[in-house]
């Protein structure tokens, strides 16, 4: 399956990248960066990063360095780390990032691969608003955008309301959501149910050197978060539950629905159900232990 993955690395975003090359059903087309866990530039230097430690050529493409409307951004130092790789900040490239923006680069590609291509959107929706209101014709031309984002039927953890990537651009994701998309919606409603635990990562660490390794190093950070905040044990597979949604959609229950996004008040960026819908799947349920062996078991094969 081609895959562009829309991104803001991040530490569950790195592990999802590494996931999605150790996945020989995915052919990975390229990463567009948005601002969210870190700045753009940031997001633009991790990604060239990780594509770097993989030894593969995986186009960057750089998109939003803020919101469509509003007009800051506050990246989450306290979950991703300052520089968005836990305590890791010597993060260093020799590559580039192309010279097209994330939106037409996402516009292109699905014009190339009309219908064959997925976009999995782990990111704020920035750069996918970007693209349809860039192409009148991009929401026919893409398979589907699966996106990792919202909580419908559970609390926030940005807000009691809201989940990061669409509190940080709730009117990218109303634009998304009413664009007439096939859209598949992977919330906290089902990435909460694939835990990551300090085991795991010593066992990437150990099977997978370089990029479990690596993944081990940065998650400690991350899993300190989640320990001290949320009051969790384990850190959820956020990113990489968003894209094992678009290869494995039969691990997950889902429920074909609209959906609307609070765009002021307490509620900002809650995604709530709105009237019927042929083009939106939200994601109910997950069978999450055989999501977290896949993940797993991709990361362990590729040392
Ligand atoms: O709410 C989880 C999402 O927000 C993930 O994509 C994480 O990387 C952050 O961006
Ligand atoms: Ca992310």
């Amino acid at each position: 399956m081609k895959i562009i993955i829309d991104t803001d690395p991040g530490v569950d975003d790195a592990m999802a990248i590494f996931y999605a090359h150790a996945a020989e059903e995915i052919e990975l087309l390229g990463l567009t960066t948005a601002f969210g866990n870190v700045f753009v530039h940031q997001a633009t230097r991790n990604a060239l990063y990780l594509a770097e430690m993989l030894g593969k050529d995986i186009p960057v493409a750089q998109g939003a360095a803020l919101p469509l409307v509003f007009d800051t951004h506050e990246p989450s130092k306290s979950v991703h780390g300052p520089e968005g790789f836990g305590d890791f900040t010597e993060i260093e490239v020799s590559g580039m990032p192309v010279d097209e923006s994330a939106a037409a680069f996402l516009v292109r590609n699905a014009q190339e691969h009309q219908g064959k291509l997925a976009i999995v959107a782990i990111a704020p929706l920035t750069n996918i608003a970007d693209a349809i209101r860039l192409d009148p014709e991009f929401t026919d031309n893409v398979a589907k955008i699966v996106i990792m984002g919202g909580a419908v039927d559970c609390p926030g953890n940005v807000t009691p309301f809201a989940e990061a990537n669409i509190y940080h651009d709730p009117h990218a994701a109303a634009e998304v959501f009413a664009s007439g998309c096939e859209i598949v919606l992977a919330g906290l409603d089902v990435t909460l149910q694939t835990l990551c635990v300090l085991d795991d990562f010593a066992q990437m660490a150990a099977m997978a050197p370089k990029t479990g390794g690596f993944l081990n190093d940065i998650g400690k950070y991350y899993l300190k978060f989640y320990h001290e905040i949320a009051g969790e044990e384990g850190c959820g597979l956020h990113d990489s539950t968003a894209l094992i949604a678009c290869t494995h959609p039969e691990l997950f229950r889902m429920e074909k629905t609209g959906l609307s996004v609070a765009l002021d008040g307490p509620e900002l960026g809650n995604t709530v159900r709105a009237g019927p819908s042929e083009t939106i799947s939200v994601c109910t349920g997950v069978d999450g232990e055989t999501v977290k062996d896949l993940f797993m078991q991709r990361i362990l094969s590729n040392p």
